[in-house]
């Protein structure tokens, strides 16, 4: 295996989304194996001491490598936790020559340095049908269910325990501190949640959705004027993807199923943000699954839409070099 062809798809894999932009992965590669291991030491100890994000972050990242690889048009083929004895190695992609590339393939593959996560109000828009069933495909394909939350009591629901863990969240110091560390790191860094994507939620949204506030010392009087009319409803379309079961193996097919929704929604020019204050505190998770009926655990909140002005900011990335060892070089 050619190893610049492994430089260009970790390159690729790299611009997948993850917890505060933590890039909690690293890369080996030799042969034509693709070895994707997980950095406990970029998780989140506060908002994510299982682990749970990280490794859903992680699965986002092997998603866009096997798309990569699929739309150079090699055959993939993916281990999960792959040694017993190394629980940090979670998965091995393997690439060889193979069959070609699908449409599908590059189309994903083509959006992947354009999607973001958009903050900012979204049109009132709604989604159209079929665009609504291509995302819960690609949910499906991955192993995961999309739950939409559709009726007025589960909008509700949904919109009470999203008010409810951020409040809990914003109220822990600790967890002030965490996220003060991954946001507006200044224009070197390379990782975390620069000022400007943190910011454009300061647009009035419409929305009893509450998106988390990256600007922990954001002084609320100056930042939001009380607007003369109200900000046009957005129409978001909420959605719940998980899993039946809750350990790394579903974290990594969560975070798959994220990557192919994710990118398949910025296929249809369909902007995303994640909303998952509420998975993160134990209380409101467990609710979240009894208010919703979910047969399985929810990993994943998103609201989906159209507009969003300019379609989000871009976030740093680490350079391919740190991320990726190739011993054979
Ligand atoms: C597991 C996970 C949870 C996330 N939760 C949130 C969230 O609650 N609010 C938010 O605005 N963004 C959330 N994000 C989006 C990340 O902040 C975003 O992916 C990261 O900053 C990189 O930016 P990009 O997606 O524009 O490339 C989450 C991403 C992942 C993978």
């Amino acid at each position: 295996m050619d190893q610049q062809v492994m430089r260009d798809i970790v390159e690729q894999a790299g611009r997948a989304p993850s917890i505060h932009n933590t890039q909690p992965w690293r890369f080996v590669a030799h042969g034509n194996a693709l070895e994707v291991w997980t950095d406990p030491e970029r998780g989140l100890d506060v908002l994510d001491p299982t682990g749970r994000a990280r490794h859903l972050s992680c699965g986002a990242a092997l998603l866009h490598a096997r798309v990569a690889a699929a739309a150079r048009g090699y055959e993939t083929a993916v281990t999960l936790e792959p040694d017993p004895t190394q629980p940090e190695h979670l998965a091995t992609l393997r690439v060889t020559e193979g069959a070609g590339r699908t449409a599908e393939d590059q189309r994903l593959a083509d959006v992947i340095s354009e999607r973001r996560t958009t903050r900012a109000a979204f049109s009132t828009e709604p989604l159209a049908a079929d665009v609504v069933a291509a995302l819960q495909q690609a949910a499906h394909v991955e192993g995961c269910w999309l739950r939409l939350v559709e009726t007025p009591d589960d909008a509700i629901a949904v919109a009470v325990l999203l008010a409810r863990a951020d409040e809990l969240e914003k109220a822990d110091p600790a967890y002030r501190d965490e996220l003060h560390r991954w946001t507006g790191r200044g224009d070197k860094a390379r990782d975390g949640i620069p000022a400007p994507a943190a910011e454009s939620d300061e647009s009035p949204r419409g929305s009893t959705f509450v998106l988390r506030d990256f600007v922990s010392d954001r002084d609320i009087a100056a930042s939001s004027p009380s607007p003369e009319e109200p900000p046009p409803a957005e129409k978001p379309l909420v959605v719940v993807l998980g899993t039946r079961d809750d350990d790394v193996r579903s974290w990594l097919e969560a975070g798959q199923g994220l990557g192919r929704l994710l990118l398949t929604a910025a296929s249809l020019g369909v902007a995303a943000s994640p909303m998952t204050q509420p998975l993160e505190v134990p209380d409101t998770r467990a609710r979240l699954t009894a208010e919703l009926g979910l047969l399985g655990h929810p990993q994943m909140l998103l609201r989906l839409g159209y507009g969003g002005e300019g379609g989000g900011t871009e976030t740093p990335r680490r350079p391919v070099q740190d991320i990726l060892t190739q011993p054979d070089e």
